[in-house]
């Protein structure tokens, strides 16, 4: 990976469909992979971004982000097979649905009736986990655990093995809806790196989440390289 880094961005939530007017989904703001775009747009990286329901954020330059949109974790699965391969970094920030309705979805709505309704749920397919496996040795993946701040590491080292990538940062559940983050990113080795010391800006954690990665990346392919 000698050239500048092809960056794919994965952010928001998956809504798994229950019928033709009712899904399942989560709070996902999408605000930490929105906030990854900006930051490659100032680094004038090549940026895809694939997308979850939602507006279309505004102020996105289209002419340097390629917005691919999805709305079901399959949808998700689907495009990351296309666009992975062309890409050098992933950065999997979206909220995909651990669990989605089994059954197929009926043809409209399901009416209300006395009984009550069971929906029988299915767990989702582990996307980063099938993505290391069929990576090139030059792809760096990062992925995302938003975690109680009680075990945020623990769980997030548990991830990360699990899953088999290359880095993951450790998101306080606590601060989900907010602006500030006090995000750690562990690498594979099990190294920490932090931005600060406490809390910063969404907007400034991705930056340094993303030139931390971009010099990771490129250390791992150059070894001879030096600090
Ligand atoms: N993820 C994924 N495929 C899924 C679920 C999650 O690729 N089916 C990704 C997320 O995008 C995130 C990372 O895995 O980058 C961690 O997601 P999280 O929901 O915290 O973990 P889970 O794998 O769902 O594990 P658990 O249910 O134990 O929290």
């Amino acid at each position: 990976m000698n050239d500048p880094p092809r960056v794919l961005i994965t952010a928001g939530p998956t809504h798994e469909p229950i019928d033709q007017v009712r899904f399942i989904a989560n709070r996902s703001s999408g605000r930490m992979g929105l906030a990854l775009v900006e930051a490659t747009r100032d680094r004038s990286l090549v940026t895809t971004l694939l997308l979850g329901p939602g507006p279309t954020p505004s102020g996105l330059d289209h002419s340097q982000v390629a917005l691919r949109r999805f709305r079901t974790t399959a949808d998700l699965q689907a495009l990351l097979g296309e666009e992975w391969p062309r890409h050098d970094i992933l950065f999997m920030a979206a909220a995909v649905a651990d669990f989605r309705p089994k059954s197929a979805v009926t043809a409209n709505k399901l009416r209300r009736t006395a009984r009550g309704l069971s929906l029988q749920l299915e767990p989702t397919p582990d996307l980063l986990a099938d993505l290391t496996r069929s990576r090139r040795s030059d792809q760096f993946i990062v992925g995302f655990a938003l975690e109680p701040e009680s075990d945020l590491l623990g769980k997030a080292r548990a991830k990360l093995r699990q899953k088999g990538i290359d880095a993951i940062v450790a998101n306080p559940l606590e601060t989900m809806h907010s602006d500030l983050i006090d995000g750690v990113l562990i690498t594979a080795d099990g190294t920490t790196h932090r931005a600060a010391d406490g809390m910063v800006s969404k907007r400034v954690f991705a930056a340094w989440l993303l030139d931390t990665v971009v010099h990771l990346a490129a250390r791992r392919d150059s070894p001879e390289t030096h600090d």
